[in-house]
């Protein structure tokens, strides 16, 4: 028998002596008032099938209790990720001294260097970005990173579809015989195709979300890139993490189609506004189910 077999496992410990801090909790969602790199260090290795989330973007925004301690938590999210996993990871740089940071894809190649896939750079477009001044020499800037970091091939993909342009037009396909001889097969098109892989929201007040209090928060993601990457990577009853939860708005659109969803967040103000907006989602989707009971 070797010592170490005696020895509980570092994480145990660790969840012993600190007990997580649930802000709030029902069957449907889970919200932590904690640092995120506390609440990893009691989750299994490869537990986690899917996270979406917009870390504090270099310096840009103050957060009350703003900590960010990137590799760490990059290292724990890569070891929690289960197989088949996926990671949205929506960032944009700070321009610093005349340069941008180069931050974003800094933090990509170290989530490659933990051994998970780069799997897609998708790109959030700003249909309404805030204008650059016009005596700076930049061109407005309208996109932030969406990276999908994945544990192996990710285990689910509903990707949105669209009508194919010539999906209507049979295609005259060649076909070499085997007298060498070429012929010609009409043959059906798919009618539909994947969507591209950039994702256009307008943004800003009413857009990003139409709950007012939400705009307490000073970076908020919109709500529809949120549910557009939830949609596409989990399946309905799917748990949803945002590591950083800031207004809620992940949790919020989780449990709007039927995802179940943990999230941890520094800020007690900020937990107060995220359960605010998720339970006035479940309360939304309660009423048309009461309608149908009613009685004149
Ligand atoms: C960019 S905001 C997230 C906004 C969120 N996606 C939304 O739409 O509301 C980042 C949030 O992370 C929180 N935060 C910073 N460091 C943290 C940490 N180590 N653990 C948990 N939350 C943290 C900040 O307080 C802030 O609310």
């Amino acid at each position: 028998m070797i010592v170490s077999d005696f020895l509980p496992d570092i994480r145990t410990v660790y969840y012993l002596e600190k007990q997580m801090n649930t802000y709030y909790e029902t069957e449907h969602y889970k919200i932590y008032n904690e640092n995120c790199l506390d609440y990893l260090k009691t989750v299994d290795d490869n537990s986690i099938k899917f996270v979406i989330t917009s870390p504090p973007y270099d310096n840009l925004r103050k957060y009350q209790g703003y900590s960010f301690d990137f590799e760490n938590i990059a290292k724990e999210l890569a070891r929690t990720l289960a197989e088949g996993g996926v990671i949205i990871w929506n960032v944009a740089d700070a321009t610093v001294k005349g340069s941008e940071t180069g931050t974003s894809m800094r933090q990509a190649l170290f989530f490659m260097e933990l051994g998970l896939r780069l799997h897609d750079t998708m790109i959030y477009e700003k249909k309404n970005p805030m204008p650059a001044s016009v005596s700076s020499k930049r061109y407005h800037q309208a996109w932030e990173y969406i990276f999908c970091l994945s544990k192996g091939t990710p285990t689910t993909f509903n990707p949105f579809m669209v009508p194919a342009k010539y999906g209507h037009v049979e295609a005259n396909m060649k076909h070499r015989g085997a007298d060498g001889e070429l012929n010609y097969k009409k043959t059906k098109r798919n009618s539909h195709t994947k969507v591209r892989n950039i994702f256009t929201y307008t943004i800003g007040g009413g857009h990003s979300t139409t709950d007012k209090e939400a705009y307490g928060h000073p970076a908020l993601m919109p709500e529809k890139l949120a549910e557009d990457q939830i949609l596409t990577w989990t399946d309905p009853g799917d748990t949803v993490f945002d590591p950083f939860n800031g207004a809620g708005t992940s949790g919020k659109m989780a449990v709007k189609n039927g995802r179940t969803y943990i999230g941890t967040e520094l800020s007690k103000e900020y937990c107060d506004l995220s359960k605010h907006r998720i339970e006035n989602t479940l309360t939304d989707l309660q009423k048309p189910i009461n309608r149908l009971f009613e009685t004149e």
